[in-house]
């Protein structure tokens, strides 16, 4: 692969919340040389509501979409076949050089195999996590993506691992750190301007922030059952702040459990913007969740993260960060809380190249490898 003269047009994929969050300093770097790379940012439309797209778009200073493809929600199938559908015409009326996805939602899975059949190569940033269940559609999602890539940026040691243990070449790994923080060391003092804990009426370090999406854990009612007697308890020790995902907003809709989740001390929000967000995550106590990029912010601001899910896929936030991996197991977390509020629980450090620089590193990697350094200014 070599392009010289040209610039190198890249096709910048997000979907879902998460997306926005690493694909910003991306764009921001690439920015930095246009006479090198003409980035084109592709929304799939996966996420539409304006908590959960427009507001963290404002929020991160990220430009409107090039191209909006409107593929909303659906079965998994439908939409990572309508996402497929609609992105081949794209790609043939764009002809990228490169197809770049970041993280492991439909969206990227979805993006990576068009742009793989026509031939595009394929660059996925946040490569090699596995949480080796298989039952995850995100884990289907990262393994194809990274077998279709020509181009894996990893967050992790263990991503550079399992990568190679599935046998793909040393030379198409670069480890490189992690986007997602990039975004949140560039926003931190912005978010400390957000007034989010007046308008809550609380105060630092004195609550749990709660987030939960997960389709294996929110998707079943009798989870839902146990989460609730959970709050009840930490809701008895202090306040529980839960920003809600749609997701998850439906599912206790739909399995009739509105009442079992209204009770004292739980105080229930829309999906927040990302600043205030960011705000509620540094200054709670403990933040108990199901998400992945929310290990990983607690581990790099050093807040506690009690993680309910039975394994993670980004295990350097348990071996030397500040995350914990509890299930829905009510004694261990009851557990671990108590060592917080004790302040006896474990002291995390700030994995490898988790420095803010890792979209600089990704973007120099590109231009070098397409052959272009010679033009760097
Ligand atoms: C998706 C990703 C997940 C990621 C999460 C971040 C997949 C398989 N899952 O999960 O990995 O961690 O995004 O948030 O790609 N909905 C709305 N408004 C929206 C978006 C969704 O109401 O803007 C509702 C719809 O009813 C939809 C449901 O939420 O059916 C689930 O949305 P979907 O995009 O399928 O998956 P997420 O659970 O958001």
């Amino acid at each position: 692969m070599r392009i010289n003269n040209k610039k190198i047009k890249i096709i910048c994929v997000v979907g879902a919340r998460p997306n926005f969050i690493k694909i910003a300093p991306l764009i921001k770097e690439m920015r930095k040389y246009p006479r090198l790379i003409e980035p084109v940012l592709l929304h799939t439309g996966q996420h539409y509501d304006t908590a959960m797209s427009k507001e963290i778009f404002q929020n991160l200073g990220l430009p409107k979409p090039d191209i909006y493809l409107y593929v909303g929600s659906g079965t998994q199938a439908k939409q990572t076949a309508e996402t497929m559908n609609r992105t081949d015409d794209v790609i043939l009326r764009e002809k990228p050089d490169l197809m770049l996805v970041v993280g492991d939602v439909n969206s990227t899975l979805a993006c990576s195999l068009v742009a793989a059949k026509l031939h595009i190569p394929v660059v996925h940033v946040e490569a090699g996590l596995r949480s080796f269940n298989f039952k995850m559609p995100e884990e289907m999602n990262r393994i194809l993506t990274d077998r279709l890539s020509d181009f894996l940026f990893t967050t992790e040691e263990s991503a550079n691992k399992n990568l190679l243990k599935e046998g793909l070449s040393k030379e198409k790994i670069f480890f490189v750190g992690n986007v997602m923080i990039d975004t949140l060391k560039d926003h931190l003092k912005k978010s400390k301007k957000s007034k989010i804990l007046q308008k809550m009426k609380i105060k630092k370090k004195s609550y749990t922030l709660l987030t939960l999406h997960r389709a294996e854990i929110v998707d079943q009612k009798e989870n839902l059952h146990l989460i609730s007697d959970l709050l009840k308890i930490i809701g008895q020790k202090m306040p529980i702040i839960f920003p809600i995902h749609p997701r998850t907003k439906q599912k206790i809709k739909e399995f009739e459990l509105e009442e079992e989740f209204k009770m004292p001390n739980l105080i229930i929000t829309e999906a927040l913007g990302y600043l205030d967000f960011l705000n509620l995550e540094s200054n709670a106590k403990v933040v108990i969740t199901d998400s992945g990029g929310i290990q990983e912010e607690t581990t790099f601001l050093k807040v506690p993260c009690l993680t309910l899910r039975s394994e993670t896929e980004r295990p350097v936030t348990t071996k030397i960060g500040t995350n914990v991996i509890t299930g829905l197991d009510r004694e261990k977390v009851l557990k671990e809380i108590d060592l917080i509020l004790k302040n006896k629980f474990k002291k995390g450090s700030i994995p490898p190249l988790w420095d803010g620089k890792a979209a600089q590193r990704i973007v120099r990697i590109l231009i070098e490898k397409l052959s272009l350094a010679n033009y760097l200014n």
